[in-house]
């Protein structure tokens, strides 16, 4: 399997927001289906986080999904949060989210329980501007940390600071999966005969995702900077692959966060 996995990742863009865009590009409809490789195409995972959003976030404040995707989680805090805004480096993965919330109904901008979407690249100094208003956002994010080196994860991580303001709180979920590139692939499903399609769309278009847990969040977001107020492991639900169930499952990692003033 190890000289096909390296055939198929020497195939993605180098440039991290142009892979993300046409990963995203290549997905069909709204990603809702059965392609896109994070997504259990169930709200399991979410409702597993849902007791803990609601004791820490502020719900007078927005809440901001960053590196959205497709909108999945964006869709499902829009039923518990009044003002949700999805943000993704990708134009294409917001065209699929906007389409989606379009087709379900969910209000856009301006209205109590609204939704709306936004394409920016987080990692860009000065990128929250103007996001939230002057109370702050919360901050949701899940399965981004990970796929961002260390100095990019710094300059979101300033980004996240700038939203939650003195009221915010974020939240974030990551996969934290101890293990080479070669075990991670072979969790989710890959042998070395078969590598299951949404797998194989993401290993060859998208740079390999690296872990994120108790270490790499410290590093990230230093205790003198940002109070830690809960955190603990987790699983993140993947597509099911395999029909093997626990292969559809990654150890993550999960943390509250506030930052201090
Ligand atoms: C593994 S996907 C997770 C998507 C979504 N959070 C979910 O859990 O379904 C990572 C997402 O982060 C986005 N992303 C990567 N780098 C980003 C950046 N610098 N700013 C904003 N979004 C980014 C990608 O386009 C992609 O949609």
């Amino acid at each position: 399997m190890i000289p096909k996995l390296i055939r198929l990742a020497r195939s993605a863009p180098k440039d991290r927001p142009l892979a993300w865009d046409r990963y995203w590009a290549g997905i069909r409809g709204t990603g809702s289906g059965d392609e896109v490789l994070w997504d259990s195409g169930t709200d399991h995972e979410f409702l597993g986080y849902k007791d803990v959003l609601v004791r820490y976030l502020d719900p007078g404040l927005p809440v901001v999904d960053v590196g959205c995707g497709h909108g999945s989680f964006t869709r499902a805090l829009a039923e518990v949060f009044p003002e949700v805004i999805g943000v993704d480096v990708s134009a294409n993965a917001v065209a699929h989210a906007s389409a989606q919330a379009a087709a379900d109904g969910t209000p856009a901008g301006g209205s109590a329980g609204c939704i709306r979407f936004e394409a920016r690249d987080m990692t860009r100094p000065g990128a929250a501007e103007g996001l939230a208003g002057e109370g702050g956002a919360n901050v949701f994010i899940r399965g981004v940390l990970h796929v961002l080196d260390p100095a990019d994860q710094a300059a979101l991580v300033e980004n996240l600071r700038l939203l939650t303001g003195s009221r915010g709180t974020v939240f974030l979920a990551e996969t934290n999966f101890q293990g080479n590139p070669v075990e991670y692939v072979s969790h989710l499903g890959a042998t070395a005969r078969k590598i299951p399609a949404p797998l194989e769309r993401a290993i060859r278009g998208l740079p390999m995702p690296g872990h994120f847990g108790p270490e790499e969040r410290s590093r990230a977001l230093p205790p003198e900077t940002w109070e830690l107020l809960v955190d603990g492991e987790v699983a993140i639900e993947t597509h099911p692959l395999t029909g093997i169930d626990g292969q559809s499952r990654v150890p993550g990692y999960f943390a509250v966060l506030r930052p201090r003033a």
